[in-house]
C-alpha cells in the first residue's frame, strides 16, 4: 500500500528513522523527535520532487509537545501514522527517578493515544474507495510479560499491544489498518538511553531497517508482528507458562543487563 503522507514519531534515530526511509519516495513525510538538528538533516536527505518532508521537533512527554505535533499534523494529508518514540528504564520501580518512570507512562502510552484520537477521524475520512489508512504502534516482545526490572516499561508495551488489539477489532470494517509491531532487542540507541549498559550481545540484535521492512509489510495483513523466529517463541511460550514463572525468568535476564 503507498501512503499519501505518514507521521513518524521518534524519526530522529532507530527504528522511527528506519520507518522513514522504509517508505516509498513517493510518501511524504512528517518527522517529529526532540534532535532539532538531526530531524532537518534526515527530512533534506529524504526530501525528493515526489514528495514534502517536514520536521518538527518537540517533546512528547509534555502537554505541549503533544499538541505542537498534533498542530503540525492538521491540514496535512496523513493516512499513516506510526507511534514509534519511546523509551525504557532499566531499574527498581522504587529505584528509578520518579520522572523516568512519568516520561515512560507519558511518552510510551499518553503520547500514542492522544496522537490517534486527533488525528484517526481525517485518516478514517481521507481513507476508502481503493485507499487504505494505517495506524502502527511500535509495542514490543516486552508487551507479552511482567518484567521486573523493567516494570513500567513493559507494562506500557503490553498496554499498547492491547490497546491496538482493540482498536483493530473497532476498525475493522473500515479502511484503516492497524498493527501492533512486536520487536525484540534491536540495534538502536534504545539500550543506552535505557541506562542498559552492559549489553554484549550486538550481534544477536535486529537491525532497525529490517523492523521497519516487516513492519510496513505486516500492515494490512496481521494485526500483531513479532519481529523474528526467537522472540516469536518466547513470546508464545510467555502467554502459556504460569506468569510468576515467566516473571522469575524475566527477571533473571534483565540482571544480565545491569
Ligand atoms: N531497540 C530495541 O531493542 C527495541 C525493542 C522493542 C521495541 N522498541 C521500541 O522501538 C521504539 C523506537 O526505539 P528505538 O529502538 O529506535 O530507540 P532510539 O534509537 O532511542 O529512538 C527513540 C526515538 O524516540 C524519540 N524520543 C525519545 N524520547 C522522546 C520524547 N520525550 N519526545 C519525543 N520523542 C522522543 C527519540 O527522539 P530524540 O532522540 O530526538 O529525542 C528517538 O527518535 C520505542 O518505542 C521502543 O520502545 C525498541
Amino acid at each position: 500500500m503507498t501512503y499519501r503522507c505518514a507521521l513518524i514519531t521518534g524519526a530522529s534515530s532507530g527504528i522511527g528513522e528506519a520507518f522513514a526511509r522504509a517508505l516509498p519516495k513517493s510518501t511524504s513525510l512528517l518527522l517529529t523527535g526532540r534532535d532539532r538538528a538531526k530531524l532537518a538533516h534526515l527530512a533534506s536527505e529524504l526530501a525528493n520532487a515526489e514528495r514534502t518532508v517536514r520536521s518538527v521537533a518537540a517533546d512528547l512527554a509534555t502537554v505541549e509537545g503533544r499538541q505542537a505535533v498534533i498542530g503540525f499534523a492538521e491540514g496535512q494529508p496523513v493516512d499513516l501514522l506510526v507511534n514509534n518514540a519511546g523509551v525504557g528504564h532499566l531499574g527498581r520501580v522504587v529505584d528509578n527517578p520518579p520522572e523516568r518512570e512519568s516520561e515512560m507512562a507519558l511518552l510510551n502510552m499518553v503520547a500514542p493515544v492522544e496522537l490517534t484520537r486527533a488525528l484517526l477521524p481525517d485518516i478514517l475520512k481521507r481513507s476508502g474507495k481503493g485507499r487504505r489508512g494505517g495506524l502502527i504502534f511500535v509495542a514490543s516482545a516486552a508487551a507479552f510479560m511482567p518484567i521486573p526490572l523493567f516494570a513500567t516499561y513493559a507494562a506500557s508495551k503490553a498496554f499498547l499491544l492491547h490497546y491496538a488489539e482493540a482498536l483493530a477489532e473497532e476498525l475493522s470494517d473500515s479502511p484503516v489498518d492497524v498493527l501492533a509491531l512486536c520487536p525484540g532487542a534491536t540495534k538502536t540507541r534504545f539500550f543506552e538511553r535505557a541506562s542498559m549498559t552492559r549489553f554484549d550481545s550486538l550481534h544477536q540484535m535486529h537491525d532497525a531497517d529490517r523492523v521497519a521492512r516487516e513492519g510496513l509489510q505486516a500492515l494490512g495483513h496481521r494485526v500483531v508482528h513479532v519481529v523474528g523466529p526467537t522472540n516469536y517463541l518466547a513470546t508464545a511460550a510467555a502467554r502459556f507458562l504460569p506468569r510468576r514463572f515467566v516473571a522469575a525468568a524475566a527477571e533473571r535476564a534483565m540482571r544480565r543487563w545491569q
